[in-house]
């Protein structure tokens, strides 16, 4: 029988543990403002986020059609999904432990897997006889585990404004904004599993907006200086390489007016870009023979045309969405087009980060 304490205890975790429901807006949102704000409302903002982003990247793995797909090597290159669903919490933990805001591990066997690997690895690394998993069940307790002694923090923290590198709020916004990177990362993966092994989710609908790609073009961007000065503290969160000062004159140069779209890049794909070796650097020649396919990975021939795999579902291409490419692909696409364009184009892809007019993108 549960003592009062541990009733008490007991109805605290479920509580903590009961999923709040939300939309795709609410976790598509701003990071809070570190700056200015009263303190118990700053504290109840971070509270929510935190619960937002952990909850909203374990929905991310509800697009899985039954727990065996935790174990499957999306990327030969990588750890399977278990490994990225106990990451993500492991690295609150590692990074609470070391800010001393944790007393100690809450389950270092977990712990001890899923904190290194997340990169690309050799094949030496990635076998499997190195590793024995976790069941699915026992990294969701873990997480559970890992979000209530979390909120606990939160609510009992005692912490000022502004929140700087000093804060104690500070390793659980890097908790925070690392979970939202991998939310982008696994779901690359998850895009990379067989397409029976996926299905829809309502949090992550596909973009229905569609139409035929717009005419690209280079615009001149003229010579101007750039002033970068990012300090501490700062309006919001900041990976530590983003903080200090840099002044630089850049000279003039042309970017696309719009991002490479699907449409665009077909040319190159028609043309035998993926054949032509001289248009492929060495580690570029050694990726194109290491991969079978010859298109972009998300790139599906059938027999009415081209379509694109998305996360969960495979549609018909949208020709004026930006190409999905990896760096060796877009050096592809400069060479190609430089060589048939006499080095007009040859800060096409390079630049189109910097889109001056972005077509749709969801
Ligand atoms: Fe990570």
């Amino acid at each position: 029988m549960l003592s009062e304490q541990d009733n008490t205890q007991s109805n605290l975790n479920s509580q903590l543990n009961a999923k709040q429901p939300f939309s795709r807006d609410e976790l598509v949102t701003n990071m809070p403002d570190l700056l200015t704000g009263d303190i118990e409302a700053k504290r109840e903002e971070i509270k929510r986020y935190f619960n937002l982003t952990f909850d909203g990247y374990e929905r991310l793995f509800d697009t899985l059609v039954d727990d065996s797909i935790f174990y499957q090597r999306a990327c030969s290159l990588r750890h399977p999904l278990i490994f990225y669903f106990g990451h993500t919490a492991t690295f609150f933990t590692n990074k609470l432990v070391l800010a001393k805001l944790l007393p100690e591990r809450i389950n270092p066997k977990i712990e001890s897997m899923c904190a290194i690997g997340v990169d690309e690895m050799s094949w030496d690394d990635l076998n499997e006889n190195h590793y024995e998993w976790p069941s699915v069940e026992d990294v969701r307790d873990y997480r559970k585990q890992v979000q209530n002694a979390i909120n606990k923090l939160i609510d009992e923290m005692n912490f000022t404004l502004p929140i700087d590198w000093d804060s104690p709020m500070w390793p659980i916004l890097m908790g925070i904004e690392h979970e939202r990177i991998h939310l982008e990362t696994s779901s690359v993966l998850i895009r990379q599993l067989p397409i029976e092994s996926v299905q829809n989710s309502p949090l992550f609908p596909i973009c229905n907006e569609t139409s035929t790609a717009p005419e690209n073009k280079l615009v001149e961007v003229p010579a101007g200086r750039v002033d970068i000065n990012h300090q501490d503290p700062a309006p919001t969160y900041g990976w530590d390489n983003e903080y200090g000062q840099h002044h630089a004159l850049v000279e003039e140069f042309k970017a696309s007016k719009y991002l490479v779209s699907n449409q665009e890049y077909l040319e190159f794909v028609e043309a035998g870009g993926y054949q032509t070796s001289e248009y492929w650097d060495e580690e570029g020649n050694r990726w194109r023979e290491y991969t079978p396919d010859k298109h972009p990975t998300f790139w599906v021939k059938k027999d009415d045309g081209w379509h694109l795999r998305c996360m969960t579902e495979e549609i018909p291409m949208p020709w004026n969405w930006p190409v999905d490419v990896n760096q060796l692909e877009a050096n592809l696409f400069v060479t190609g087009k430089a060589s048939k364009q006499e080095q007009l184009f040859a800060c096409h892809l390079k630049m189109s980060t910097i889109v001056l007019e972005n077509i749709v993108m969801c």
